[in-house]
């Protein structure tokens, strides 16, 4: 049985074109997946928490020198990598903003990023621990970065693939929408749907 979570990150409730896409995605999903099980993280309502100095003495320190709050701060960072590795499948909606991702995003990627958990050393380098999940990113941006003149700006298509590698998920497709006029939102949803059915053959 297949497991799948969905996180949102845009603040529009329904105006937001990476909800309503990453909705469509998750239900065409179970349509696939009669027997298959969703999580869901807004976070956006659930704010992760940033990096904190409790965290980082937390993540480091041998279980008998945990305070109180070092260890609620690593506890609560465990649980949100619990759900990553629960999943088969990741579908993160995360709009552009400031040419990469929201602040909310981007601390839930520094909440599971996390050493001897979901990435460790050893002597050939870096090596991702969460292998065999497939991400996809529903992404959405206010100008059309398919245009050669915008891609040097783009550090969210990038920074993404890197760092979900980084912890071993390296199969990452990306849905987007770029730049729709209010009169090519629909039109945007209809090409998102057609996306969306070529992911889920090849699932
Ligand atoms: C705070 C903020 C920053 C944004 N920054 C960018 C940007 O750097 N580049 C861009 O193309 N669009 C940018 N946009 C436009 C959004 O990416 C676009 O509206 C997208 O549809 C938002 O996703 P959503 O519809 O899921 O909320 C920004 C929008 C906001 C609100």
């Amino acid at each position: 049985m297949s497991h799948l979570l969905h996180i949102d990150s845009s603040p529009r409730g329904t105006d937001s074109l990476t909800r309503q896409i990453g909705a469509r995605y998750v239900a065409a999903w179970r349509r696939q997946n009669p027997g298959g099980t969703v999580a869901y993280r807004d976070v956006t309502e659930d704010v992760p928490d940033f990096v904190s100095a409790d965290w980082v003495t937390g993540v480091f320190a041998p279980a008998e020198h945990h305070t109180p709050r070092t260890k609620a701060a690593v506890d609560a960072s465990a649980a949100l990598i619990t759900e990553v590795e629960d999943a088969d499948v990741l579908v993160l909606g995360v709009p552009m903003y400031n040419f990469s991702v929201p602040a909310t995003f981007k601390a839930w990627i520094d909440q599971i990023c996390m050493a001897g958990r979901t990435f460790a050393y050893d002597e050939n380098g870096p090596r991702g621990l969460l292998a065999g999940k497939k991400a996809v990113i529903v992404r959405a941006s206010g100008s059309d970065f398919t245009n050669p003149a915008f891609a040097a700006m783009d550090f969210h298509a990038p920074y993404l693939r890197g760092v979900l590698g980084f912890i071993g998920i390296t199969d990452v497709e990306f849905i987007s929408v770029n730049g729709p006029a209010p009169e090519q939102v629909e039109s945007g949803l209809i090409e998102a749907d057609r996306a969306i059915a070529a992911s889920l053959k090849a699932l």
